[in-house]
């Protein structure tokens, strides 16, 4: 319901002075979002890790590089190849230098026996055929195979020195050493060194490790320095700038979604893992799915969140279960996932290769727009998921049976925010079927079966676009949360690590919950002001800031904002404001519970960036800003 609109000028006399002091929520009057390194489309690829653990070598990657090219894989933009752990032999003592386990990696080995062992004939012979090359390391002294793959054949060698192969205290010569001299494009930096090495470990004693306090409790965010995780990746991030001067790179943050990493890891890398690593089970990938799927608005054009690599080809993934298979694509593909295959392509059955190469679906992850599905239908058995690709009459949807039963489905219109009534033409990205869904149209989905179609058809919103349909234009600079909780909603499976029950199994851990989101409060309920109800907009916490990437494409900015239905009935109110490129535009008086929506409507035409902030004294309210849009 339109109630009053304030325009600028007046709105100013309303401002209680001073009342609203908190600097973060100041406009920046800009797009502040942190752009470096090389990752405009989520990174695609293939990863050593999934296929051979530490257990890597030469002939295993070079022979998944030439398949990936003889396939056609590459040419579709599989282009990184990645070595994850085990290529390292020590640190040399004299100066430092990490040296290569060359009996593993031949070509490292230089002909004069004395001279420095290299990567470069390596990454040479990759960028020869197209491709670009990927490494590995840590944030801390040690990584996670000296801790969890003890009898690996591949682990560092040497004193407490030698087999201090991680970053720390060596980020600028390590860093410089991968990128300038041996001319790698991507580093993953793992967290095991920030984590697991505390002086009192067993292993540490055992194995004579270089003892670290540990920075990160993966189960307890409170026992967790999140500052100091963040500073020590935004150190690493910044020698990796300094010594690409071209920003030809990608920097993956593996820390598993602890820390906090939601919040600052677009600020500081090109992807940030959102959970623990993914095994090939089900259940596993639906947790892994979980802690990255309603996070659409942490995400976009050179910063993707990272639910871990593909497991298709393995377990429960593997040639007979193609079901599963193709649904962990489908869904790695719509939420703009890194694509990154862990499987020995050596002998890849062509089932396989044809999912990899589903062109269709990895058009969709790689569309320009960088617009993660956003989840707008949710149940614990099927879930819809829709991405807006950037031509804006063209969407992708995704609907995952995650059950164990067979689902019959209704796609609607309004799933799609396309206009009801209308033709809109489906095709299956699976099979090229076609389908004409007009209001409404049935499904019916096998077990764990995902099926994903293209949408076109004229839009719901013909003169503009709902701010929940492009994420990717959006940048939460910030979202309020002040007490960082576990997210309950994401799937909580057995403990891969044994499959037992034994104590009182893994409790939710990924502090995002809370946090901003698309067609949906922080929490999860619909977005509801006092009692109307919107199928469309953006819910997050008060004392937040986000910035909307206008491009001076706009005219209007408009949208019914207030607290949500779902918020403390006791709170304070909040005020609503929008900015044009720093200019306040905007604002509304303040709000309490149950307090109607207020329409907000403001003119921006030339604005390249539009402001949206939410200011309360209170902690934690719930603000929704309903069918929020930008107008031509
Ligand atoms: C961690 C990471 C994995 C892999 C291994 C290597 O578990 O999350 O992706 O890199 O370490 O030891």
């Amino acid at each position: 319901m339109k109630r009053f609109i304030i325009a600028a000028a007046a709105a100013a006399l309303l401002m209680a002075p001073g009342a609203w002091a908190q600097d973060s929520l100041k406009p920046a009057g800009k797009w502040t979002a942190h752009q470096a390194g090389n990752a405009a489309t989520p990174p695609m690829g293939w990863n050593s890790w999934n296929a051979f653990r530490t257990e890597v070598d030469e002939a295993k990657v070079m022979g998944a590089a030439q398949k990936l090219v003889d396939t056609g894989l590459a040419k579709l933009g599989y282009r990184y190849v990645n070595i994850d752990d085990g290529w390292w032999l020590k640190r040399r003592k004299s100066d430092g230098r990490m040296v290569i386990r060359t009996q593993i990696f031949p070509s490292a080995q230089p002909k004069n026996k004395k001279a420095d062992t290299t990567f470069r004939p390596f990454t040479d012979k990759l960028h020869s055929m197209g491709l670009k090359a990927g490494i590995y390391s840590d944030a801390g002294y040690n990584a996670c195979s000296q801790a969890y793959d003890l009898h690996s054949p591949n682990l560092p060698e040497g004193d407490t020195a030698e087999r201090s192969v991680g970053l720390y205290g060596h980020v600028d010569q390590d860093i410089a050493l991968y990128f300038k001299e041996w001319g790698f494009d991507y580093i993953k930096v793992d967290a095991c060194g920030l984590n697991v090495y505390g002086p009192d470990r067993e292993i540490v004693a055992k194995y004579q490790y270089q003892p670290f306090p540990p920075l990160i409790d993966s189960q307890s965010i409170g026992r967790t320095d999140v500052a100091k995780v963040k500073a020590i990746y935004s150190d690493i991030g910044a020698a990796i700038a300094k010594h690409n001067p071209d920003g030809d790179y990608v920097f993956s943050i593996c820390n598993w979604g602890t820390s906090d990493v939601r919040s600052w890891g677009n600020e500081v890398g090109n992807l940030w893992r959102t959970s623990g690593d993914i095994t090939p089970t089900w259940s596993r990938m639906l947790h892994t799915f979980d802690s990255a799927s309603t996070r659409a608005l942490y995400a976009r054009p050179g910063a993707w969140n990272d639910p871990d690599m593909l497991f298709v080809g393995h377990g429960d993934f593997d040639a007979n279960h193609l079901t599963e298979a193709k649904s962990h694509f489908s869904l790695w593909a719509m939420i703009n996932a890194p694509l990154l295959i862990g499987y020995d392509l050596r002998d890849a059955p062509q089932s396989l290769i044809d999912i990899w190469g589903n062109a269709g679906l990895v058009r969709v992850n790689q569309d320009s727009g960088g617009n993660q599905a956003v989840l707008v239908h949710d149940t614990d058995d099927v879930q819809i998921f829709v991405k807006t690709l950037s031509d804006s009459n063209t969407k992708a949807v995704a609907i995952f049976n995650r059950g164990v039963a067979d689902a019959e489905v209704t796609l609607t219109a309004e799933h799609l925010k396309l206009a009801d009534g209308q033709d809109i033409k489906l095709t299956n990205l699976w099979t090229g079927e076609m389908t004409i869904l007009s209001t409404e149209a049935p499904f019916k989905l096998k077990a764990r079966e995902t099926l994903v179609f293209e949408a076109a058809g004229p839009r719901a919103l013909a003169n503009g676009m709902y701010l929940s349909e492009i994420p990717g234009r959006i940048h939460v600079a910030e979202d309020g949360i002040v007490v960082r909780k576990p997210d309950p909603t994401v799937h909580q499976m057995i403990s891969p690590w044994g499959g037992s029950t034994r104590g009182p199994g893994e409790r939710p851990s990924y502090a995002g919950w809370g946090g901003a989101q698309a067609d949906s409060t922080p929490y999860g309920q619909v977005l509801q002001i006092s009692g109307q109800k919107f199928g469309s907009g953006i819910g997050v916490l008060s004392n937040s800031r986000m910035e909307v990437k206008a491009g001076k494409a706009f005219t209007r900015f408009e949208a019914s904002v207030g607290v949500d239905d779902s918020g403390r009935t006791d709170g304070q109110g909040v005020k609503f404001i929008v900015y044009g490129d720093g200019r306040k535009l905007g604002e509304t008086g303040e709000l309490v519970y149950g307090t109607a929506a207020v329409a907000l409507s403001v003119d921006i035409t030339g604005v390249e960036v539009v402001e949206l902030v939410a200011k309360s004294a209170t902690e934690e309210q719930v603000v929704t800003w309903g069918d929020a849009k930008l107008l031509k």
